[in-house]
């Protein structure tokens, strides 16, 4: 035979055609398998217009960025507890074309009036309320100049179209759901103090469900920030409307506040879980280093050869979460005011040790405060066609923030200011206690416990998540990770479980529904409070698939996916 040339027998002509066949139609499944990855995409809110918003934006060539940008926008004014103008929050980035991720922090700032002792009296009493409900509970907001540095370097269309599905949601209105109603109605007193939240937010007789609410000044507000760019915020009209009325009401936050507003772009804090790698913020948030800590423990732990929910697991997580949330009070603050010990807090080493004192029953010691009010915060997640990924967690800190409007703004503004330490161990709404490295400062941040997540495996976004609810965001998180992780649950599922939440101080045990027997087991170790924990919105990858689930422990969530 002539080298090079090949001889080709009838037979294996046949057989060389069927194998050329097969080849053909695995290329296409290839082909087609290739297309059916890059057309999936997802979004999961708190509110099912803010979600179709995001989702419009995805499917109209719009990346995870832009759809972050319309959906924060939007739910400013469908989800005015939380959604926000006037507060601030957190949003992690996964970019797909470098593999980079990144986090901005753009939460509220201190105002440079403001000092360690401004909510005690006299003789060093802390005032009940002052860092909740008056002009002096609002930290410099954030969101705006997040939205605006968010879609400047990653967004792919022009804000301003972004922006305009708000505008609209406020000038038409939307229809008020039953329990949005009873929640505006919940906080009528709130509203009452300030004229502009009055007239928005109540009515004599109360709202119902089915009502239409409209929102002006906000509406007029949007149009300005998305004409005028973000400078309409921090130093336009706008501006000056938010400062003069803090001015002659007595508060602290200035137009020089406003000029001088700077986000952070951050690392994200990661580390390694079993065989995945998590992602979240880093401080001010107390999340990223809380749940890599929590996680590098649980991971001397065969967690999932423990029964789900048993007494024997709920106990490994109570002792845990009773560490980390010991070492939160302890040494988490803003990281440019203190030295936060990072690498300790996250170093396997660390863990392990922590895991010793446990199988040796050793914990940390205790004493007892309250919880005083509810908590409202709100978490988005999204990814687009081509492997971006948004999670944000943003908020007013409680519902409604302050409850005050400056007038013609319609902006409800946070009242922040209480998350910080108002005094060493006098504990914040949420029961949580500080001390040095979260006392107040001009211009410092309060700790946060936001933590939106993305958790990658070989290196590709599988699951994104986070939630609302104050010092309960780290562990209502935890559980969702630690059921998809480790007991393989999908995210219905998961979100179907019951929870905990215990943070070391006060000395309570909050859960959700568990049977009787395990109740009373645990009673005799812990006080007790029955409520509702978390309300995640999360997306998974896997398998090749999406899954996307707005946990249903409110209502009014939507989670959307297409996978074509
Ligand atoms: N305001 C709640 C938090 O940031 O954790």
């Amino acid at each position: 035979m002539v080298k090079g040339i090949l001889k080709i027998s009838p037979i294996n002509k046949i057989l060389i055609s069927k194998y050329s066949l097969i080849a053909f139609f695995l290329t296409l499944l290839l082909f087609f398998s290739l297309f059916l990855k890059a057309e999936s995409f997802a979004v999961a809110t708190r509110h099912y217009l803010a979600t179709d918003i995001g989702m419009k934006v995805l499917e109209e060539g719009g990346n995870a960025i832009d759809a972050a940008v319309a959906i924060a926008f939007a739910l400013a004014v469908v989800n005015p507890s939380a959604g926000n103008l006037g507060g601030g929050g957190f949003m992690l980035i996964h970019l797909s074309d470098t593999d980079e991720t990144l986090s901005i922090d753009y939460r509220e700032r201190a105002p440079q009036k403001s000092f360690e002792k401004m909510f005690q009296d006299d003789l060093g009493n802390v005032i009940k309320g002052l860092s909740l409900n008056s002009i002096l509970a609002s930290g410099v907001p954030g969101t705006v100049s997040g939205m605006f540095y968010a879609a400047d370097n990653f967004g792919t269309i022009d804000i301003k179209s972004l922006i305009q599905p708000s505008i609209d949601l406020a000038k038409n209105g939307f229809v008020l759901s039953d329990f949005q109603a009873k929640n505006l109605n919940k906080y009528k007193i709130k509203f009452s103090k300030n004229k502009e939240s009055k007239e928005i937010f109540t009515r004599p007789n109360g709202f119902s469900g089915g009502e239409i609410l409209i929102q002006q000044n906000l509406s007029r507000t949007l149009e300005r920030i998305a004409q005028n760019g973000k400078e309409e915020f921090y130093s336009g009209d706008t501006a000056k409307k938010i400062s003069n009325f803090f001015q002659i009401n007595g508060g602290y936050l200035s137009l020089e506040d406003l000029n001088q507003y700077e986000l952070r772009i951050l690392s994200p804090v990661c580390g390694s879980y079993r065989d995945y790698k998590i992602c979240s913020m880093a401080p001010p948030s107390s999340g990223g280093i809380a749940l890599v800590q929590i996680l590098n423990i649980l991971e001397n732990f065969e967690l999932k050869e423990f029964d789900h929910n048993s007494e024997r697991y709920l106990k490994t997580l109570i002792s845990v979460m009773d560490y980390a949330y010991k070492d939160r009070a302890k040494h988490l603050g803003d990281p440019d005011f203190f030295d936060v010990p990072q690498d300790l807090l996250t170093s396997k080493k660390y863990a392990k040790d922590i895991y010793q004192q446990i199988q040796e029953k050793k914990l940390p010691s205790k004493a007892n405060v309250t919880i005083v009010e509810g908590e409202e915060t709100t978490h988005f997640s999204i990814i687009d066609k081509w492997g971006n990924a948004v999670s944000n967690t943003y908020t007013l800190n409680t519902a409604y923030g302050s409850g005050i409007i400056p007038t013609g703004t319609g902006i409800l503004m946070n009242n922040e200011m209480d998350d910080f330490s108002s005094k060493p161990g006098y504990p914040n709404a949420y029961g949580l206690i500080g001390s040095e490295a979260n006392k107040i400062q001009p211009k410092k941040t309060p700790l946060s416990s936001m933590s939106p997540v993305i958790i990658f495996q070989d290196e590709k976004p599988f699951l994104i998540t986070g939630s609302p609810g104050g010092s309960t965001i780290i562990t209502s998180v935890l559980q969702e990770i630690i059921n998809v992780l480790d007991f393989q649950m999908s995210l219905e599922e998961s979100s179907k479980k019951s929870r905990i939440h215990f943070q070391h101080l006060p000395d309570i045990l909050f859960h959700e529904q568990f049977d009787e027997s395990l109740i009373e087991s645990l009673k005799k170790e812990k006080k007790l409070l029955n409520r509702k924990i978390g309300e995640i919105h999360s997306i998974l990858l896997k398998d090749g698939g999406i899954e996307a689930f707005s946990d249903e422990r409110r209502p009014d969530g939507k989670a959307s996916s297409v996978y074509k």
